[in-house]
């Protein structure tokens, strides 16, 4: 069959865009010679979705007992929204601890429609041994006023990259981004289903189990397994989260899996997870964090465990010197020498915190180093908050944006 094009006029064309560029000089001359207002629409809007840092109030605080963990309702303090973010981002939050200025990330539990009442919900589960956890638990109180940063992170649905079906793995804290995505799949502002597999010890330890029963009583594209490791209850899994349990709740056809929770939940469902021989791409992870025992990786520089080094930390026409322990970030020497320093995922991760080596080693694991640009690699830039001193060093760091 033979195929009929039809051709324009090449002639039409050519008067039209005369006429824009009449159409232009008239308009510049008929425009006023003071200077054009240098503020832009469309980067005050880029300001209201991605900003530095909000300044909000404790409106609420609810304690979870069984779950040794406490909701802080945070409610921004002019009174305007809060950034808009995307179910299972994280917000950073920013502690003075006597004279350490530190940041957390954690992941918002409360829905994106809240943000737009002013409202972000985090939630802090106790640590042993922790640092900045304990203190907010036992610090915090209504009224009082909290820095937090934008939204941050990428561990959140995408349907161009991610399966319409979603296998959620969370452990203890870690559900907290899965409620958020669970309540906007509820009100309508996300569109895929959830099978979240809650891992906790007990039945009395399970967090926000009320909100997730409910959510998953009222909405069909959401569903909540318990997943009991120290009891047997009706109605409850028991055991671990292994890849019989996730073929068990699996739909049929592909599925994306997502997983929050612990580094020890992390390094076990890996393994499961290979079983189940899922493309790479199907299989996405919250922040990682830094392991808390770096000296027991097996590429770490043996000879380095237990010295502590000198880091000069230089801020634009500022330095400082301080001691650096080789089995500590340099981000955390930096924060306890009360030195304000960006940072936000604390994983290595987001870029924040980038940093020029300008002398010395540092060791980086492998796991944490997967945010760092070829070119900075090949530059000598590092992030802090996953490299542990090899060595004195001396470093330049960015000021932060949250004094
Ligand atoms: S804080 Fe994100 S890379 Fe360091």
């Amino acid at each position: 069959m033979a195929l009929e094009f039809k051709v324009r006029s090449l002639g039409g064309d050519l008067k039209r865009f005369v006429g824009l560029i009449t159409d232009r000089e008239h308009a510049i001359k008929k425009a006023p010679e003071k200077d054009v207002d240098p503020v832009f629409a469309i980067n005050e809007n880029a300001k209201l979705l991605h900003p530095d840092y909000q300044k909000m109030v404790i409106q609420d605080i609810i304690e979870h007992k069984g779950a040794d963990s406490k909701t802080f309702v945070f409610k921004k303090a002019d009174g305007s929204k809060a950034a808009y973010f995307r179910a299972g981002q994280y917000v950073s939050v920013l502690l003075k601890i006597g004279s350490s200025l530190v940041t957390r990330p954690y992941s918002i539990c409360s829905s994106p429609a809240e943000a737009l009442e002013g409202i972000v919900k985090i939630t802090v589960r106790n640590v042993k041994d922790g640092y900045a956890a304990p203190y907010m638990l036992e610090n915090f109180k209504v009224g009082d006023e909290v820095c937090i940063s934008g939204p941050e992170g990428t561990f959140y649905y995408e349907p161009l990259r991610d399966a319409g079906h979603v296998i959620a793995l969370a452990g203890g804290s870690g559900i907290t981004p899965f409620l958020s995505m669970a309540n906007a799949i509820r009100e309508g502002t996300e569109d895929f289903c959830l099978t979240i597999l809650f891992g906790s010890r007990t039945e009395e330890n399970i967090l926000f189990k009320k909100e997730l029963d409910e959510i998953a009583s009222q909405c069909s594209k959401v569903k909540v397994v318990h997943v009991l490791s120290d009891e047997k209850k009706d109605g409850c899994e028991t055991g671990f989260i292994n890849a019989d349990l996730i073929r068990k709740y699996a739909p049929e056809g592909g599925y994306s899996i997502f997983m929050c929770g612990p580094e020890a939940m992390y390094r076990f469902a890996q393994k499961e997870i290979e079983k189940l021989q899922i493309e790479p791409r199907f299989v996405r992870r919250e922040l990682l964090g830094v392991t808390k025992n770096v000296a027991s990786l097996p590429d770490y520089p043996a000879e380095c465990a237990g010295k502590t080094y000198t880091v000069k930390v230089v801020i634009g026409e500022q330095e400082q010197v301080i001691d650096g322990k080789a089995e500590e970030t340099i981000l955390t020497a930096i924060e306890r020498a009360g030195i304000p320093a960006p940072a936000r995922c604390r994983s290595g991760e987001c870029g924040w915190c980038r940093s020029k080596l300008v002398s010395g080693t540092v060791y980086i694991p492998a796991e944490n180093d997967t945010g760092r640009r070829y070119v900075d690699k090949e530059r000598g830039y590092i992030h802090p908050c996953a490299s542990f001193p090899t060595s004195d060093v001396v470093i330049e760091v960015p000021g932060s944006y949250m004094q």
